[in-house]
C-alpha cells in the first residue's frame, strides 16, 4: 500500500444471504482515494454502490479483500478499534429526517458524536456546535428548534454539521441530494465543494445526479451488478468513455427531460439489468452489450489500466 492513499479498497467483496439465496452486492471492486480526492460513484440502482460505500467506511465488513484507510486493514480491526477509525470516516445520507434524531434539537444532534466520543469540554463542545452551525450555513437561532421545523434543505445541513463534528478525513455521501428540491440541491452541492475546497476533504460521492457527480468528483468509478468496470480521471471518462456500459449509461442520463413527467417515462437503458441472484457468465454486462462476442459469454474481464490511468474490465476495449 502506498502512503499516498488516504483510503485503498482492494479486491472488496460482499454477498448478502437471504433465507436460500444469495446476494452477490459487490464482487472484487478496488477503488482509491487520495487525501482532499473526491471519488464518484455511478450506476444503476441496485448496481452495488451504497455497499461499497459502507464497506469502505467500516460500516460493513467485506467477505473478501482489504480496506486500508491511512495504512490500517479496518477488516482485520475488532469492533472496539473500528469505533476509534470510525470519528475519522463520516456518513451523509439520503434522508435526514430519518437520519437525525427528530426528540433532539438541531444543536443537540450536532452535539451527539462530541458527546459520544468525549471530546472537549462542555464549553467548547458548545462553541463548536455553534462553529459547525456557521460553517453549513445555518443560523445559530435554529440550534434550539426541531429538526421537524427545519426545511429538507436545512436539516441536510443538519446533517452534515453532524458529520463534520469530529473532523473527519472522509466523508461518505450517499444520494445527499436526492429527497431534496432541484434549487435546494444546487445550494448542498454548493457547500459540498466548499467544505472540500477549504478543509481538504475526501469524498466518496454516490449519486444517480450525473452532473453533480461531475462538479464534484476527480474521479468516476462505474458500477454494474457489483462490478466496477471503469474508472477514470472525470474530465477523460466523461469525454471518452470506453467500456461499452459507460456509454450507454451516460447517453441515457446526460439528457435529462425537463418535466416530471417525461423523467417517469424516460427508459434507462435498453433491456433489464439481469438479477443480482443470477449473475450472467462471463463478461456481467453481456446480455445488454451491443459489442458482445462469444468470449464475453464465456470469459470474465480482467481490469486493464490502459494509457490515461483508465481501469476497464472489458475484453473488446
Ligand atoms: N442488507 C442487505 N440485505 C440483503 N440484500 C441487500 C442488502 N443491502 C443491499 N442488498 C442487495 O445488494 C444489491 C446491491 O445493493 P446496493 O444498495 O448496494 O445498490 P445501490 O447501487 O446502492 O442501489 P441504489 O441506487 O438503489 O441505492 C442489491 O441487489 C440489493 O438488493
Ligand atoms: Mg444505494
Amino acid at each position: 500500500m502506498s502512503a499516498a492513499y488516504l483510503l485503498d479498497v482492494g479486491n472488496v467483496s460482499k454477498v448478502f444471504r437471504l433465507q436460500k439465496r444469495t446476494v452477490r452486492a459487490v464482487h472484487r471492486a478496488s477503488l482509491r482515494v487520495r487525501e482532499g480526492e473526491s471519488v464518484g460513484i455511478v450506476g444503476e440502482s441496485g448496481s452495488g454502490k451504497s455497499t461499497l460505500g459502507r464497506c469502505a467506511v467500516g460500516l460493513l465488513r467485506p467477505d473478501e479483500g482489504a480496506v486500508r484507510f491511512l495504512g490500517t486493514d479496518l477488516t482485520r480491526l475488532s469492533n472496539k478499534q473500528m469505533r476509534a477509525q470510525r470519528r475519522h470516516m463520516q456518513v451523509v445520507f439520503q434522508n435526514p429526517s430519518t437520519a437525525l434524531n427528530q426528540r433532539m434539537t438541531v444543536g443537540r444532534n450536532i452535539l451527539d458524536p462530541l458527546l459520544i466520543h468525549r471530546v472537549g469540554t462542555r464549553m467548547q463542545r458548545g462553541v463548536r456546535v455553534f462553529e459547525l452551525m456557521e460553517q453549513v450555513g445555518l443560523s445559530p437561532e435554529y440550534a434550539n428548534a426541531f429538526p421537524f421545523e427545519l426545511s429538507g434543505g436545512q436539516q441536510q445541513r443538519v446533517m452534515i454539521a453532524r458529520a463534520l463534528a469530529l473532523d473527519p478525513k472522509l466523508l461518505l455521501c450517499d444520494e445527499v441530494l436526492s429527497a431534496l428540491d432541484v434549487s435546494v440541491q444546487a445550494q448542498i452541492l454548493a457547500l459540498l465543494l466548499d467544505l472540500r475546497r477549504d478543509r481538504g476533504l475526501s469524498m466518496l460521492f454516490i449519486s444517480h445526479n450525473l452532473p453533480a457527480v461531475e462538479v464534484l468528483s476527480d474521479v468516476i468509478a462505474v458500477m454494474y451488478l457489483g462490478e466496477i468496470l471503469e474508472m477514470g480521471r472525470t474530465e477523460d471518462l466523461l469525454a471518452n468513455p470506453r467500456h461499452p456500459y459507460t456509454r450507454v449509461l451516460f447517453d441515457s442520463v446526460l439528457d435529462i427531460p425537463e418535466s416530471k413527467a417525461a423523467r417517469k417515462a424516460l427508459r434507462p437503458l435498453p433491456g433489464e439489468m439481469p438479477s443480482p441472484y443470477e449473475i450472467p457468465n462471463g463478461c456481467v454486462f453481456h446480455t445488454r452489450c451491443p459489442v458482445a462476442q462469444d468470449v464475453c459469454r464465456r470469459e470474465v474481464p480482467q481490469a486493464r489500466t490502459l494509457d490515461d490511468d483508465r481501469q476497464v474490465a472489458c475484453h473488446y476495449v
